[in-house]
């Protein structure tokens, strides 16, 4: 069964989804089921892959990572997003060739829960702010 906001991909094909209503099936493509990416939070490529996350006034910038990931044609950060408490998402896609900073707007009280980035080459990382 799809996990709700899980990033699926197709290890034959690369198609990469995202799952925004869960139901109750499971994905495939290319004949073969797809396979749930685990988002890392550490280990090799940290730190130009884990999401630096900053509060401004109006939200939250997101910087992909310590050490500014490449956006490069055939590698960049896919999207960035943020999950907050309330359970609310906002995600943001980017393209090869701009600068790997976001940023959000949340409303007062808005609680960041957890911010992801997806490197099309690395994976999918996260950051519990
Ligand atoms: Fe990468």
């Amino acid at each position: 069964m799809a996990e709700l906001y899980g990033v699926y991909k197709c290890n034959v094909c690369g198609n990469v989804v995202r799952v925004n209503l869960a139901g109750g099936g499971n994905l495939f493509c290319c004949g073969q089921p797809m396979v749930l990416q685990r988002p890392k939070d550490s280990g090799e490529g940290e730190q130009k892959h884990l999401p630096v996350v900053e509060r401004t006034a109006e939200g939250l910038k997101v910087m992909v990572g310590e050490v500014p990931h490449v956006m490069e044609q055939n590698h960049w950060i896919v999207w960035v997003e943020v999950e907050t408490a309330d359970g609310y998402c906002y995600q943001r896609f980017l393209k090869p060739g701009e600068e790997p900073v976001v940023e959000f707007r949340l409303s007062s009280g808005e609680e960041p829960k957890v911010v992801r980035e997806y490197c099309n080459l690395h994976g999918l990382w996260e950051r519990k702010p």
